[in-house]
């Protein structure tokens, strides 16, 4: 029997002109960060998403702490944010002294529930955390109205959608600040790398500082404040602008992948799917996921064994702040109940959803999944 070779859950695609532009790094020495790419990813990166200011940072999770401490939340502060994310949403909020606050998902698109969130607001609440899921932004429209309402910021976190739009206008446009990642899952990627994204000059260059120590313009090497070394390097960047490029060509590639899992795993019993689109945007599945019904015997846990035998890469759902032992240990969230996100986590995974994955690939991918349903 001929061993098949396993499919990795993600896989980046550089065949565009990431070689030309690293070999020029090289040539001309500029590697740091106050190489000529960076300013240039910075100001193509911003246009794309329709905002006037970029600042390039090194991961998406510190595009959050940047974000959280230029907007002057801290200690006494609350934030609004979903559940089920990732810790760095969290995390963010937490080390700048302020207080996460949960709302759960949506069952059915997996992203924070718009309609949970005004029973949240205190006087203390200063922002949402608006968070956009696997590929289906949450819709942006409910959670400004509530922001304008209750004059709160609004923190967006476009890391998973990089190319949506929300009722036809970018992600990453909504937010007072909204942030990036470039991890290489990502629909650009630089490696590791981030983005924070404003209209408001100042934001930015707050953001520009905290990313640099907090130099003084002035006098170098003197600080009024503590920043951090966030900064993205020219080589970084210069991947960032060759896969900005071929930007529509990855979320075409993405939707097409989309499409042919929904073809392939329709009526599959006991599966939900992704929602294909709704009134503000469709899905161009930054991943592809998989909830388990709860007719199915097991778990996503176990799911995703059987398909590691079947040589399919997965990864599962996020796991609730709520269910977050460190988060937990800070006496935070007692007695919190968010059972849609604690359902997805337990039931959700996702399959090999990278830019490279072949037609074949899919078509394998799909089959060992409709196989351990069986
Ligand atoms: C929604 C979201 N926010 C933030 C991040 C953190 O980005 P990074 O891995 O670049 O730190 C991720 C990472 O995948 C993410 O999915």
């Amino acid at each position: 029997m001929t061993r098949l070779v396993p499919i990795p859950v993600n896989e980046p695609l550089l065949d565009g002109n990431e070689e030309k532009y690293l070999v020029e790094c090289i040539r001309t020495g500029w590697i740091s960060s106050e190489g000529p790419f960076v300013a240039r990813f910075e100001e193509q990166f911003a246009a794309r998403v329709g905002r006037k200011h970029g600042v390039a940072v090194a991961n998406g999770s510190v595009a959050l702490d940047a974000a959280i401490v230029a907007l002057g939340i801290g200690p006494g502060d609350e934030v609004i944010l979903p559940s089920s994310t990732i810790i760095s949403c969290a995390a963010a909020i937490v080390r700048a002294g302020a207080k996460p606050v949960l709302v759960d998902c949506d069952p059915l698109t997996w992203n924070m529930d718009p309609g949970l969130v005004e029973a949240r607001i205190t006087p203390r609440t200063k922002a949402i955390m608006a968070v956009h899921i696997f590929g289906l932004p949450v819709d942006m429209d409910p959670l400004l109205a509530l922001a304008r309402k209750h004059r709160l910021k609004v923190i967006e976190d476009a890391a998973e959608v990089i190319g949506q739009t929300c009722r036809g206008r970018p992600c990453g446009s909504f937010g007072d600040l909204s942030t990036f990642s470039f991890y290489p899952n990502k629909h650009v990627t630089t490696g590791e790398g981030g983005m924070i994204v404003t209209d408001d000059g100042a934001l930015a260059g707050r953001c520009r500082s905290l990313r640099n120590l907090c130099f003084k313009p002035e006098q170098r090497f003197v600080h009024d404040e503590l920043g951090w070394n966030f900064r993205l390097s020219n080589l970084q960047a210069a991947l960032g602008v060759a896969q900005l490029e071929r930007l529509d060509k990855s979320v075409a590639i993405k939707r097409r992948m989309g499409e042919r899992y929904t073809a392939l795993l329709k009526g599959t019993r006991g599966l939900q799917l992704p929602v294909a689109s709704t009134p503000y945007a469709d899905n161009i599945y930054w991943v592809y996921g998989l909830v388990l019904e709860d007719d199915v015997p097991f778990d996503a846990r176990e799911a995703m064994a059987r398909l590691a035998k079947l040589g399919i890469g997965t990864r599962p759902f996020f796991w609730p702040m709520h269910e977050q032992p460190v988060l937990r240990r800070m006496g935070l969230f007692e007695g919190a109940s968010h059972p849609v996100a604690e359902r997805i986590a337990r039931r959700g995974f996702y399959i090999p959803s990278g830019m490279a994955l072949s037609g074949e690939q899919i078509e394998r991918a799909a089959a060992a999944v409709r196989e351990i349903l069986r």
